[in-house]
């Protein structure tokens, strides 16, 4: 079943490589779609790309490690972006992301054991005034202090999955 559901992933994939292929510079858009499909870019994926794009494969991972966007790590179904930008930072980040670490058990960039939260750091996303902000995936949540709070929200996420 596994296997079925991967090899329908690269067939999507393929159709994404042959429709850009002829993009000037596609690599970055490809991976960022890669990414979509696979929720990471692993190795057997980025050889994949290089192969379709008929480019060596030490291309495609300068790439791929060079952008902080990509991953090639396996990442949860919901991704905690933790702002740190300045703002966010004096008004508590750190503590967010310490108490995400207890709460979650996973240190900043990890993933949690049930692949469902993956907590990272990001910088400014244009809502200081609710300082600290976090996002998970597109929602934004400001101005948490509690333990509490941040609990009530990951159990609502957790209720989701
Ligand atoms: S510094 Fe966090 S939203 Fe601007």
């Amino acid at each position: 079943m596994l296997e079925k559901k991967e090899d329908a992933l690269y067939e999507q994939l393929r159709a994404i490589v042959s429709d850009m292929k002829n993009l000037r510079n596609p690599l970055i858009e490809i991976l960022h779609q890669a990414q979509k499909l696979f929720g990471y870019l692993p190795m057997e994926v980025q050889r994949f790309v290089a192969e379709e794009l008929e480019i060596p494969v030490n291309k495609v991972y300068g790439v791929v490690t060079f952008y902080n966007a990509f991953t090639m790590k396996p990442r949860g179904k919901y991704v905690i972006n933790v702002c740190t930008g300045t703002a966010c930072y004096v008004k508590g980040a750190p503590r967010i992301i310490q108490m995400l670490s207890e709460i979650l058990d996973v240190e900043l960039g990890e993933t949690t054991e049930d692949g469902i939260f993956t907590v990272t750091a990001v910088r400014c996303v244009g809502a200081c005034s609710l300082a600290p902000v976090f996002m998970v995936e597109e929602e934004t949540f400001g101005r948490i202090e509690t333990r509490k709070q941040l609990q009530e929200i990951i159990s609502n996420y957790r209720q989701k999955v």
